[in-house]
């Protein structure tokens, strides 16, 4: 096992009883987008929801927030609440970071759900993009990047007015710009994930919106298909944020994979 690297305390929200649970939410959100979720599941799971260094209202240091240290802290958040091993669902960065548990830590991951990400790195230009966009939020703040954001999130009949829209937007605007910057960065470095999902010895499942404009349905399909024993379910009527446009949907899915995990 990898030597974990030094982790901040995280913010977290914890629910219920039973096999523990972690949601990890995207970027840059917090983990209220959850909150469907963690209402639901607390019946029969011990939910552990935190905010991701950098957002909501876990500390936002200075720097570069690479993924094998997002998940160092992770790590560090089960260690102190005494979890050995739990259950992890990890949307888009929050897959990332799950990717990175895989790689680094696998001992604290006992089955993994991957809700809109993927396993690929970025682009050459993507990468440009990110560290740019990183310099334009710590200069003038996350709005714009929160408005080009909403234009995708969601799948096209989805309503951006709507409350639980809005509130996304809410919450993008909320996270602290030195947290954006520093989750933008760590993306932009992040490694190729392709090898370790192909090694994953954990029940997974895959979870894509099927009108995702961020993480396509081939790639889904694709990451699913290389993971040994892997199941893909789609989700129809959502795009990048399942959770929200889907919840009851997201939900079930959720709690029937978590179902068929081994207690111990
Ligand atoms: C997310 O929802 O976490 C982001 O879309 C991930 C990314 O920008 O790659």
């Amino acid at each position: 096992m990898a030597k974990r690297q030094q982790a901040v305390g995280l913010y977290f929200e914890e629910r219920g009883k039973g096999l523990p649970v972690v949601l990890l939410h995207g970027f840059p959100f917090s983990h209220h987008i959850w909150r469907a979720q963690i209402d639901a599941l607390t019946d029969s799971f011990r939910i552990i929801a935190p905010d991701l260094r950098g957002h909501g209202q876990s500390p936002a240091p200075l720097g570069t927030y690479d993924m094998d240290l997002m998940a160092s802290d992770v790590c560090a958040l089960l260690d102190d609440l005494g979890i050995e091993r739990a259950a992890w669902a990890g949307h888009s960065l929050g897959g990332y970071v799950l990717m990175a548990a895989l790689r680094r830590h696998p001992r604290y991951v006992r089955g993994a759900a991957l809700v809109a990400t993927h396993p690929l790195p970025d682009s050459p230009d993507k990468r440009l993009q990110r560290m740019q966009s990183a310099e334009v939020v710590l200069s003038q703040g996350p709005a714009d990047l929160a408005l080009s954001m909403m234009a995708v999130l969601f799948a096209p009949k989805f309503d951006r007015q709507s409350p639980a829209a809005q509130a996304i937007y809410e919450m993008m605007t909320a996270t602290p710009a030195l947290g954006v910057a520093g989750a933008l960065r760590g993306m932009a470095g992040r490694p190729d994930s392709v090898e370790t999902l192909r090694q994953i010895v954990v029940p997974a499942v895959v979870i894509a919106g099927v009108e995702d404009q961020i993480v396509k349905l081939e790639v889904a399909e694709e990451m699913a298909r290389s993971m040994p024993g892997a199941e893909l379910v789609t989700i129809a009527g959502a795009g990048h944020m399942p959770m929200i446009e889907q919840p009851e949907a997201t939900t079930a899915v959720l709690r029937e994979f978590l179902r068929t995990l081994p207690r111990r």
